[in-house]
């Protein structure tokens, strides 16, 4: 385990940590790479669209910033980022995808393309840097996992089924890659305004409802991304092996006799 940090302060600063970031093309990962920029770190950002993530990439403060494009489905990419990045002190893996399919037009197709982007690509992604030894001792691993594996949402067997599977990786993980010193935990959101969800409902899917039971109303970017900031900054070095939910209260049952 990395050195205890008592000043307050420093314990929540990512100063002299370089910190990879998936998805960082958009939404919750361009947020996630823009917070742990204005934190101290240095980021390597990750996402396929080349203008939108060379957006995020001059929006970044700070100097030293690595801008690695890939498609994260193709395993020769995966493997591109790992020779690129130069050793790190974290990763956010916020690259995913969500489509709304009601279960009985789900098909094989579907489900190795919702598993490749939101399951298989994170743990290929982290068992190759592991192999590289390109995650330093004291190195914390996040996984953006999905509160539509609590609630279930309509159409969405396959995005809820992929997204539990990183709950039950990240448990094992953890033990793994705890005598090398590294943390691994799980971030899950609710209904952040992003253009995942703007996708969502622009397809049909009527949200409303979900979005009025959530008690603090619809998330932004920043509230998961200071979350995500927390668990990569030394303040969070004796938590591993976790799933923790930022949803606004969504999941926790209401009293119904209030
Ligand atoms: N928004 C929500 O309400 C919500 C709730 C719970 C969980 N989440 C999760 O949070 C994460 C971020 O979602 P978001 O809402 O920020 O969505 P978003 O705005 O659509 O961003 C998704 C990002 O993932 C990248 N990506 C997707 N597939 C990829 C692939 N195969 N290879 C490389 N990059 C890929 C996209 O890259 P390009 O744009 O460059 O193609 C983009 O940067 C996702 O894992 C999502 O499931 C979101």
């Amino acid at each position: 385990m990395q050195e205890m940090v008592h000043a307050s302060v420093d314990a929540f600063s990512l100063q002299g940590k370089r910190i990879l970031v998936t998805g960082a093309s958009s939404g919750i990962g361009r947020q996630i790479a823009l917070t742990c920029a204005e934190l101290g770190a240095e980021l390597v950002i990750t996402g396929r669209d080349h203008v939108r993530l060379r957006a995020t990439f001059d929006s970044l403060t700070g100097t030293g910033h690595q801008l690695v494009q890939a498609d994260l489905d193709q395993q020769e990419e995966i493997e591109h980022l790992i020779a690129e990045a130069n050793t790190l002190n974290g990763i956010a893996h916020a690259a995913g995808f969500s489509k709304l399919v009601p279960f009985r037009l789900m098909n094989r197709a579907h489900l190795d393309s919702m598993f490749s982007s939101n399951t298989f690509a994170p743990m290929l992604l982290t068992r190759g840097l592991l192999a590289k030894k390109k995650i330093a001792s004291g190195g914390s691993i996040i996984f953006i996992a999905s509160v539509a594996s609590h609630i279930g949402p309509m159409a969405s067997t396959a995005y809820a089924a992929s997204k539990s599977a990183l709950l039950g990786m990240v448990r094992s993980l953890g033990q793994e890659v705890a005598k090398q010193g590294i943390r691994a935990n799980c971030i899950a959101p609710g209904y952040v305004r992003t253009p995942l969800l703007d996708g969502l409902q622009g397809s049909g899917g009527n949200m409303d409802n979900l979005f009025e039971l959530t008690p603090l109303g619809m998330g932004e970017p920043e509230d998961i991304a200071n979350t995500a900031a927390f668990f990569l900054a030394d303040a969070s070095r004796w938590i591993t092996r976790n799933y923790f939910v930022v949803d606004g209260g969504l999941t926790i049952p209401m009293d119904i006799y209030a």
